[in-house]
């Protein structure tokens, strides 16, 4: 099997993470992987916003939790200490699909690496109030934008699980 189909196959989303912080070096290389993604007429869309800040990681994990509407405590990035936000301006057409493939190569970079990740979604609700604004004045960024998604990104506290086996009747050919 090929390096890039082993990654594939073996990444799994991750629910448990050490606190250990992410070296940025790697966290580069995630997002290089990430800007590097498909885009809809080669507009390159997608912003990342790297959060590593504890206090700012954890007020987004907490907004995280009060928008899926989980109990004080549950933290929705499983301990992670690293967040890669993924939005887009909003008058890109194909920004969410954009956002999605920049999320994806990210997975597998991060994988690559040894480092577990996992999609968290609310990204929009998010950003699509006064705490996102926030976060955009604090980055300096103008403009509308959709909250895409984010990667919560660790050393994972856990086994890699197995892969569920893939649903049949999903291939057709025509
Ligand atoms: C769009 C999207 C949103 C997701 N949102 C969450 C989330 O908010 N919380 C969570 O625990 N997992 C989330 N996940 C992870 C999925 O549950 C996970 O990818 C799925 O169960 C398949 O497992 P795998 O990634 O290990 O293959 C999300 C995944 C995607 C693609």
């Amino acid at each position: 099997m090929s390096e890039l189909s082993k990654i594939i196959k073996e990444r799994r989303s991750i629910r448990n993470f050490k606190p250990d912080q992410v070296p940025k070096v790697l966290l580069d290389q995630i997002i290089e992987a990430g800007l590097y993604a498909a885009n809809g007429r080669g507009k390159q869309a997608p912003v990342i916003i790297a959060v590593t800040n504890k206090d700012i990681r954890d007020q987004i994990a907490d907004e995280n939790r009060r928008i899926g509407g989980w109990d004080t405590g549950f933290d929705p990035f499983y301990g992670a200490p690293a967040i890669l936000i993924v939005i887009a301006e909003k008058s890109v057409p194909t920004g969410i699909y954009d956002g999605s493939l920049s999320l994806g190569n990210m997975m597998l970079k991060a994988h690559e690496l040894g480092l577990g990740s996992i999609w968290i979604h609310r990204a929009k609700e998010e950003f699509d109030s006064d705490f996102g604004r926030n976060i955009l004045d604090k980055i300096g960024l103008d403009g509308d934008y959709e909250g895409i998604g984010h990667l919560a990104v660790g050393y994972a506290d856990c086994e890699l699980p197995d892969p569920p086996a893939r649903r049949e009747g999903r291939v057709f050919y025509l």
